[in-house]
């Protein structure tokens, strides 16, 4: 988790080690990844149904996000916009051969209920300009809050899934499974930009109606 100190990070750390993974919190300092990976150890010996309380080889731990890029075998980004392509370009080579899980939002303050897309079309078509063809690259989280994230309530908002192959697609469609999550498989990288876009409606939605974690579902298919 490459910025997995943050909020939507961290949300998705607990939410993956409830399910029984091993997560390794990435941050630009290894202490503060530490704490963070500290914090979700305590809040989940305090939740009940942990797979990780069954499984003791599946455990927390906070490294540099350089030295968590070369331990893991899923990358997921979760830094603001500002530090998107920083933090890609420190990572780069450790990167090669892995599947990177882009949840950036390009936001672009102090306007972020506007779209305003990457000239790449997209934050994760710009990942994949900066990492290269040696790292697939899929979106998917950017329209769920992270207030919905640290908790164990079922959540009614669902998950779009787009990326530069199916295969990846689908291993991350585990993954937002395993979140608790519905997903759906929203076809390649260049339809990122709607993924990513909605964001910024579903922001100006919250402002409008006074909510914090607004979130859209699909309808008309049966899973
Ligand atoms: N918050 C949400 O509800 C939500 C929902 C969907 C998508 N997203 C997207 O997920 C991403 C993360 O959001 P967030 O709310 O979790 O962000 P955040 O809490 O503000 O920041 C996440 C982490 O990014 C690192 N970071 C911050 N500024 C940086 C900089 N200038 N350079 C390098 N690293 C920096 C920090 O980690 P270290 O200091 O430990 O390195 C920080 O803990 C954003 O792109 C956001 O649009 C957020």
């Amino acid at each position: 988790m490459l910025g997995g100190t943050g909020k939507e990070g961290k949300g998705l750390a607990y939410r993956w080690a409830k399910a029984g993974y091993h997560v390794i919190i990435g941050s630009r300092t290894p202490e503060k990844a530490q704490s963070a990976a500290a914090e979700l150890e305590t809040l989940l010996s305090a939740t009940p149904d942990t797979t990780m309380l069954l499984s003791p080889s599946v455990r927390l731990e906070g490294r540099d996000n350089i030295t968590a890029t070369q331990r893991a075998d899923i990358l997921v980004l979760t830094v603001p916009y500002a530090a998107h392509r920083a933090t890609l370009e420190s990572i780069r080579n450790a990167a090669q051969g892995k599947l990177l899980i882009d949840v950036t939002v390009p936001l672009v303050p102090p306007k972020v209920t506007k779209v305003q897309m990457p000239e790449a079309g997209s934050a994760a078509q710009e990942a994949r300009q900066i990492l290269g063809e040696g790292v697939e690259v899929v979106v998917a989280f950017q329209n769920i809050s992270y207030e919905r994230l640290l908790n164990n309530e079922p959540v009614d908002c669902e998950v779009l899934v787009a990326g530069t192959s199916k295969a990846a697609r689908q291993r991350v469609l585990q993954l937002v499974e395993a979140a608790g999550f519905t997903g759906w498989d929203a076809g390649p990288i260049e339809n990122a930009m709607v993924i990513e876009g909605l964001t910024s409606i579903l922001i100006g939605l919250n402002q409008q109606h006074h909510s914090e974690y607004s979130g859209i579902r699909i309808t008309g298919i049966k899973k």
